[in-house]
């Protein structure tokens, strides 16, 4: 089964959840002073923001998000405590995938600016402390870039080997593709190309050609452009698709998945699902990485970040994408705690003590919402356990224990613009108004991406505040915008956006909370997920989220773990809650959160 097709996570995570992958067994933790030497950067602890920057602020009033916009709500990012930023691409792009199909890797698309904007969003940034981190599509490009019109040209051409050609297989004398893979976007991932009689290989849409990742030539040529943007004075790359880089050499057929009929499952596009044993998580990638991390260290004096987008199965593989000397990513995705997708106490414990001690020491990067994936409210569940989405009834509740998850663990925390509002899932309803191919093509099962990307909700005013005046905007204002929108809720104490600000803060500032060791607490508990986070002074906290619908009083035991004291100084906790006193008994409403400092009673 493909895992980078991130819309497929719902499912992905369910198979997970339903025990069909079996967890890695954990390595022993580093010793105290390596671990504190890993996490001496400024990523280590950080927050950062993913911004959609088509919906993030429009500043010209045609309907677009762009760069100007997002340079516009920098103080507001500080506010809220965000240390980088992630843009997802703004290079020059037809925009069939919305920028993920490049197009020239060193440019501005003039939708979203000029490179003097991007470079007064790079200064500006930095002023506030806030890195820009750039989203690097190194597994394909656009069909528009020269680089593919020219290898598409001819078999002779001095690029023809810089992308994934192959020859036909002839079956009864009809040209077939040479092998049974499938786009993750729907469809054969081998497109037949008249002027090279040749197919080219794309694991996404048609316009986006894989590059050929075993040409030296095609490995100099990214490198360089990490080096462009590092000169430009970007804080890091996020890396897109990355476990893609590579594909069997021997092209075999990827086994068939299996429905409970014992034949091939057929996903929402009408293919034959198949694994991707041979085109996703090769070994080879992992001499990428290291040739990309020795340019970026080089280029970028140590102070720049590689972050993958890995959807892998196992911590333990998770783990190699740190590379065996640390000389790979820095910040690998952990995809397995934020997309569990139910509220399972067990399970969150599971991933997260992985998390712990399978890294040997390495700080994992928790995310529970993107650009490709529906937004937290995924987390509400009807009578029968099924994910809905809206405003449910405990809609802030369940936003406040994710909030917690994310910001009170030891991790770099990511978020996506719109999370600490409570921006909910806003789906179209229409085929007519897909705006993602995949909705278009996969409609009614598949409806696309676009509910997670609607416009950024500022305020009650036209267009929420997204664009200046009442412009088209390119995806439709959520009706929500009324009440859940910046805007309202700074007005509002006990806001969603209050409650992101807070424990941001804590994250930044508290010192357990900051980098404090993490231990699971009450690990028999089915309702409620409590851990302890204590410094090396010897600052203890404990943080304690229900899971469950119903209210729930626990107490701990902390003696073993060192610490003495048994009262409680309450650092944030759900609002309307009485305050405990103890360890001995917190009560906790549904999806209720508490956080606090253990004191001497
Ligand atoms: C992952 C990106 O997050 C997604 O939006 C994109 O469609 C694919 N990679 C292809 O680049």
């Amino acid at each position: 089964m493909k895992r980078i097709g991130a819309v497929l996570l719902l499912l992905t995570a369910f198979l997970w959840s339903a025990g069909e992958l079996t967890p890695a067994q954990q390595s022993a933790p580093a010793g105290q002073s390596s671990q504190t030497a890993k996490r001496d950067h400024w990523w280590n602890n950080a927050v950062i923001y993913e911004i959609y920057p088509r919906s993030f602020q429009d500043s010209n009033g045609d309907g677009i998000g762009d760069l100007n916009g997002i340079t516009s709500r920098l103080g507001y990012l500080q506010k809220l405590g965000v240390d980088a930023i992630w843009l997802t691409p703004i290079y020059p792009s037809p925009q069939v995938d919305f920028g993920y199909d490049i197009s020239n890797y060193e440019a501005v698309d003039s939708q979203y600016g000029t490179m003097a904007d991007f470079d007064r969003l790079v200064s500006e940034a930095k002023k506030r402390n806030i890195g820009i981190i750039m989203d690097l599509v190194l597994n394909h490009t656009s069909d528009k870039d020269p680089w593919f019109e020219e290898s598409a040209s001819s078999r002779t051409n001095p690029k023809a080997d810089w992308y994934m050609w192959r020859d036909a297989k002839m079956v009864d004398g009809h040209r077939e593709p040479p092998n049974n893979w499938i786009s993750d976007f729907g469809g054969s991932a081998w497109q037949w190309d008249p002027a090279r009689q040749q197919y080219y290989y794309h694991e996404f849409y048609v316009q986006q050609p894989d590059l050929n990742w075993n040409n030296p030539q095609v490995r100099g040529a990214m490198y360089n452009v990490a080096r462009f943007w590092i000169h430009r004075g970007v804080a890091g790359f996020r890396l897109d698709a990355i476990t893609a880089l590579f594909e069997d050499p021997q092209d075999r057929d990827e086994p068939y998945v299996l429905g409970p009929d014992g034949k091939p499952s057929i996903d929402a596009y009408g293919d034959k699902e198949v694994t991707d044993i041979y085109t996703n998580n090769l070994p080879e990638v992992h001499d990428v990485l290291r040739e990309l991390r020795a340019a970026t260290n080089a280029a970028g004096g140590g102070r720049v970040v590689l972050i993958g987008e890995t959807y892998l199965n196992s911590i333990a593989d998770l783990h190699k994408m740190y590379g065996a000397h640390n000389d790979e990513l820095q910040l690998p995705m952990d995809m397995q705690v934020g997309f569990i997708n139910r509220f399972d106490v067990g399970l969150f414990r599971e991933r997260i003590d992985e998390a712990e001690t399978g890294l040997n020491g390495d700080e994992p990067l928790f995310v529970f919402d993107n650009h490709d994936n529906p937004r937290w409210d995924r987390y509400q569940t009807d009578a029968a356990g099924a994910p809905t989405f809206g405003y449910g009834p405990h809609h802030d509740d369940i936003g406040r224990v994710i909030a917690t998850v994310l910001f009170a663990s030891r991790d770099t925390a990511m978020m996506y613009y719109g999370d600490e509002i409570g921006m909910v899932t806003t789906p179209p309803t229409r085929k007519e108004d897909v705006r993602d191919p995949i909705g278009i093509k996969g409609w009614p099962k598949e409806k696309g991406r676009d509910g997670e990307r609607t416009p950024m909700q500022w305020n009650a005013g036209p267009d929420a505040g997204f664009s200046s005046d009442d412009a088209k905007t390119w995806l439709p204002i959520p009706s929500s915008y009324k009440t859940v929108n910046v805007a309202a809720e700074e007005r509002e104490p006990d806001s969603m956006l209050h409650w992101y600000q807070q424990i941001i803060a804590l994250k930044r500032n508290d010192p357990a909370l900051h980098e404090g060791e993490e231990t699971m607490l009450n690990r028999s508990d089915d309702h409620v997920l409590s851990w302890l986070r204590k410094d090396a002074n010897g600052e203890a906290v404990i943080v304690a989220c229900n899971f469950t619908d119903q209210p729930q009083t626990v107490r701990f035991n902390l003696s073993a773990l060192g610490v003495s004291g048994t009262g409680l100084k309450t650092l944030l906790e759900t609002p309307g809650a009485p305050a405990p006193q103890s360890i001995d008994a917190v009560a906790l409403g549904p999806f209720g959160v508490y956080i606090g400092q253990v004191r001497s009673k």
